[in-house]
């Protein structure tokens, strides 16, 4: 069975032996020894979001349940993207599976600092870059809501790095394609959809919001279907890579994706629930195939989206 799958860039591909990664902020940088499963089992993973300085990131209380998902305000807390390439990128260069780094600014001008700290070093395979956290004060969303500002963001880390470029959307938009198109025409390599839905929670009896900065970020299986549309969506109109993201629980989940017209699939809340949730996928895929003698991922990928498959 192939499970291959490749998100070209300009200079290097994202070479994946399975479309299964792990989604940026669920799964830290990778490196706890206790992982339920073997890590290097996956498609290859996704940071949690670097940026130029150390974050300590937002107040508690950080994280709430909801019906069918969660709400998290983490703001970034990250060590800073020198101790990434210091600590971290030495220890990934000894894996087989491809890292991707995810990265933010406060403003256009850091994205590119940032990318250019990450370009060349061993270890460090591919570059998210992150236009769509509705956690940062400053930066994130706010660049990925407007397409003026989501093609300055995406020209400037293209100019900054040659590794292969997977540009996060935000849902919180009202034209998905128009963000989309504008970071593609910027020189984008692949899309990322999507990161979480601008949410909150009271709590009734502070009278206050639950969330110690207000509003956070809705994921899990509430949001796949909107996930789901704006993947549908954005293939059908544009001929780019996309990597899809938002609910994935179960192979079946990840199918959905993929015959929306997703090259590859990201896990995240439901590690959350299930620590081998992104191991628990990719096999629910390779069930999924071998029950109907698919041998061929890539025969999934847009087969449902309205142009027809990509591959
Ligand atoms: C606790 C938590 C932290 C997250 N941190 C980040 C982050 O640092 N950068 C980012 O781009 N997305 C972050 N996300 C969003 C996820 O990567 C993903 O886009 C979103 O949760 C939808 O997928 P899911 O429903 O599978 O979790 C975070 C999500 C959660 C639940």
């Amino acid at each position: 069975m192939n499970l291959h799958v490749e998100l070209p860039g300009r200079k290097t591909s994202l070479a994946l032996a399975n479309p299964v990664l792990t989604a940026s902020g669920t799964f830290s940088f990778g490196l706890d020894e206790d992982h339920a499963f073997d890590v290097q089992a996956l498609g290859g993973i996704v940071t949690k979001t670097v940026t130029l300085r150390p974050r300590e990131g937002s107040p508690q209380t950080r994280t709430a349940e909801t019906p069918a998902g969660m709400l998290n305000a983490i703001g970034l807390q990250n060590p800073g993207v020198d101790a990434v390439v210091r600590e971290m990128a030495p220890r990934w260069q000894r894996w087989r599976i491809p890292v991707v780094v995810s990265i933010l600014g406060s403003t256009i001008e850091e994205y590119g600092e940032v990318a250019a700290r990450l370009d060349g070093v061993d270890g460090v395979s591919g570059i998210e870059v992150n236009i769509s956290s509705p956690n940062a004060r400053r930066g994130g969303m706010e660049f990925g809501q407007e397409p003026e500002a989501a093609a300055a963001v995406t020209a400037t880390v293209v100019l900054h790095t040659s590794l292969p470029v997977i540009v996060k959307l935000t849902p919180n938009v009202t034209d998905i394609v128009a963000i989309a198109r504008a970071a593609v025409d910027a020189g984008a390599d692949a899309l990322c959809l999507i990161n979480t839905l601008q949410a909150m929670a009271i709590d009734t009896d502070a009278r206050g919001p639950a969330i110690g900065s207000t509003f956070a970020g809705l994921s899990g299986p509430a949001i796949k279907p909107v996930a789901l549309r704006m993947v549908y969506q954005v293939s059908s109109a544009i001929d780019v890579p996309i990597v899809g993201c938002g609910g994935i629980m179960t192979g079946a989940d990840a199918v959905e994706f993929l015959m929306a017209g997703a090259t590859a699939v990201q896990v995240g809340t439901a590690t959350f629930v299930n620590p081998r949730a992104p191991l628990d996928v990719l096999e629910g895929l390779q069930r999924f195939m071998d029950e109907r003698g698919i041998d061929d991922v890539r025969e999934l990928i847009g087969a449902a989206s309205a142009l027809g498959g990509r591959a």
